[in-house]
């Protein structure tokens, strides 16, 4: 049965493949995209049930042997305001390290990079915002306070060879300040950019771009970051997150954030909803012929294992209708 399924994945797959294609508006899709798997940190962070730290090392591993190049294991935040990443030190001490995998995690201030470090993170990913009402309810201080401790952070991981990657929340919308101007995204992204980080992921926290948002976005960004050093990071609330990433990577961009199962959420902002499902990208750029080496069959057994633990349906539409062949 088992091979039936991976036969008939094999053949859908096939239909939705082109060559590698160009497009009529100039630019050219990138020939391999670099997916940052982030469901054991953004996935799980908004989980009300603590997930079993085995749960999450065993998530993890899956996602490993399915091929992601980077998955973003858990955060050192503070326990108090995210629980549900309590067992932070555990979980990445409990992995397997794939060679050729990366797995970063997420650090809001110093102290969570020296735990970080102490766990034996060989890579952290800072967070910031270009709203001044989301820093304060996400990390509790302005951005500029917030742009001062990623500072602070760079500094040591420059010191101690360790690469940071930064993060830009609400983008294309907040949900306390309504709309973002391109040009103030621009500012934070050249910021971060010049302190240090070498890829900046900018982030649809709630989900309310749109792909016009997202080039007006794109293009302030672009003048500042090389768009090698950029990301997107789109989460699905209004449906929009697969238009947006095509968008981007018709701009260029070729890191792409996703989440398997669609899981996905910030517990700091209000209406946000899951992720883009790692199995939608990677079915859709296997169709337009660009390089992820991800395994999709292996990807959907992670996406089912996770939502069998969380009692949970897949919000990944390629898992939906694979599950049902
Ligand atoms: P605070 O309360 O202002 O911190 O929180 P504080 O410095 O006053 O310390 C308060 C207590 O927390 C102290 O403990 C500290 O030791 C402890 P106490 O003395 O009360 O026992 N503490 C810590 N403990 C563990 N690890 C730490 C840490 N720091 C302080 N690193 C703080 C400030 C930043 C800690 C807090 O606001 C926090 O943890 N926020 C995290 C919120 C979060 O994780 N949000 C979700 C991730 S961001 C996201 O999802 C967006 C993204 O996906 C992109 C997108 O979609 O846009 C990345
Ligand atoms: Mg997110």
């Amino acid at each position: 049965m088992a091979t039936v399924r991976k036969a008939l994945l094999r053949r859908l797959v096939g239909l939705a493949s082109l060559p590698a294609v160009s497009i009529s508006s100039g630019g050219t899709f990138p020939k391999r995209v670099k997916i940052v798997e982030v469901c054991p940190r953004d996935g799980l962070q908004n989980e009300k049930n603590i997930i079993p730290t085995p749960t999450k090392i065993k998530l993890i591993d899956m996602l490993s042997e399915a091929g992601l190049p980077v998955i973003e294991a858990t955060s050192f935040v503070s326990p108090k305001w995210v629980p549900q990443m309590a067992d932070h030190a555990e979980v990445l001490k409990g992995i397997r390290k794939f060679p050729g995998t990366n797995y970063p995690v997420l650090t809001p201030n110093f102290k969570g990079y020296q735990a970080a470090v102490a766990a034996g993170a060989k890579e952290v990913a800072i967070f910031g915002a270009v709203s001044e009402l989301f820093t304060r309810k996400n990390i509790n201080c302005s951005i500029d306070e917030s742009l001062q401790q990623s500072y602070e952070i760079l500094k040591a991981a420059q010191a101690a060879s360790i690469p940071v990657r930064g993060y830009i929340s609400c983008v294309l919308g907040c949900p306390y300040e309504g709309k973002i101007s391109p040009a103030k995204v621009a500012e934070v992204a050249k910021k971060l950019y010049s302190m240090g980080c070498y890829e900046i992921s900018l982030g649809d926290t709630i989900g309310v771009g749109t792909p016009g948002i997202m080039r007006d976005m794109l293009s302030a960004v672009m003048h500042e970051v090389p768009v090698a050093a950029l990301a997107v990071h789109c989460h699905d609330t209004y449906g929009q997150a697969l238009a947006n990433t095509l968008m981007a990577l018709q701009m260029g961009v070729s890191v792409v954030d996703s989440s398997v199962a669609g899981l996905g959420g910030c517990p700091y902002a209000q209406g946000a909803s899951g992720n883009l499902a790692t199995e939608d990208l990677v079915y859709m750029l296997t169709g337009l012929g660009i390089h992820t080496g991800v395994n999709l069959q292996k990807l959907l057994e992670a996406g089912a294992f996770i939502c069998q633990a969380l009692n949970r349906k897949t919000s990944s539409k390629v898992a939906q209708a694979t599950s049902k062949l």
